[in-house]
């Protein structure tokens, strides 16, 4: 009697784990793919804060939300802010309206829309993801863009970058021989630890700058180690 109990106890708990066995693996077979573990997703993303939030808040249209961002004074003042940094590279002739820039980890795009404002022709955003019309979604550790197609490449965002050292000769590659890069990084950056991570460019200056109200150092690197 008591081997039929034992028995019996043995069938129930060996059916429970086949049981549970079975819902587990319904369960994981059928869980929803995550987009917001995207392996390209490096970079602190600033414009939205993931790619999750930016699905939740589709039913705004992107259109009206974009309008409605650039009329804040926020978006005007940082705006601003860029165009004085660019009109410092114009008046000592590194930019015109015919440079064909890059900007990288660009965010929603300030200094894309900057750079149009100022008569800058050809202007490409990219960001970890993308905010058009200005931004478009790009891994600035692997840049889509044939060597040397640009004129300027800028970022003002590498100290946020987890392979600086690759974020940089994404940017020396993309960016033609003889043309510059310019970086905007934190004022207590070191710049030679900076500069060191160009391996292909010779240094043409650095100086202080006020960007969006920070204190930020300006690098400029010009492609191409001089013969
Ligand atoms: C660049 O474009 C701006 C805006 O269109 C214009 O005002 C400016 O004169 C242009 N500069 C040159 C040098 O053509």
């Amino acid at each position: 009697m008591e081997r039929n109990v034992q028995s019996l106890l043995n069938r129930i708990s060996f059916a429970s784990i086949t049981f549970a066995t079975i819902t587990l693996f319904f369960l994981f077979s059928h869980s929803p793919t995550t987009p917001c573990q995207s392996p390209h997703q490096t970079l602190i993303i600033r414009f939205p804060k993931s790619s999750c939030e930016a699905n939740h808040r589709e039913h705004l249209p992107h259109e009206k939300r974009t309008r409605r961002l650039w009329s804040t004074r926020d978006w005007r003042k940082k705006v601003d802010s860029y165009t004085d940094f660019f009109q410092i590279l114009r008046n000592i002739g590194l930019l015109n309206n015919n440079s064909n820039v890059l900007c990288v980890s660009a965010g929603a795009g300030h200094e894309v829309m900057a750079l149009i404002e100022m008569g800058v022709v050809d202007v490409t955003g990219v960001e970890v993801v993308d905010w058009p019309p200005l931004v478009s979604r790009a891994d600035p550790h692997d840049l889509p863009f044939f060597d040397g197609v640009f004129d300027l490449g800028f970022s003002a965002h590498l100290a946020e970058s987890l392979f600086p050292t690759r974020f940089v000769a994404e940017l020396e590659r993309t960016v033609r021989p003889g043309g510059i890069s310019v970086l905007a990084l934190e004022e207590w950056v070191e710049v030679g630890e900076i500069r060191d991570l160009f391996r292909k460019s010779s240094s043409v200056g650095a100086r202080n700058v006020t960007l969006m109200g920070s204190k930020m150092t300006q690098i400029i690197m010009r492609n191409g180690i001089p013969p």
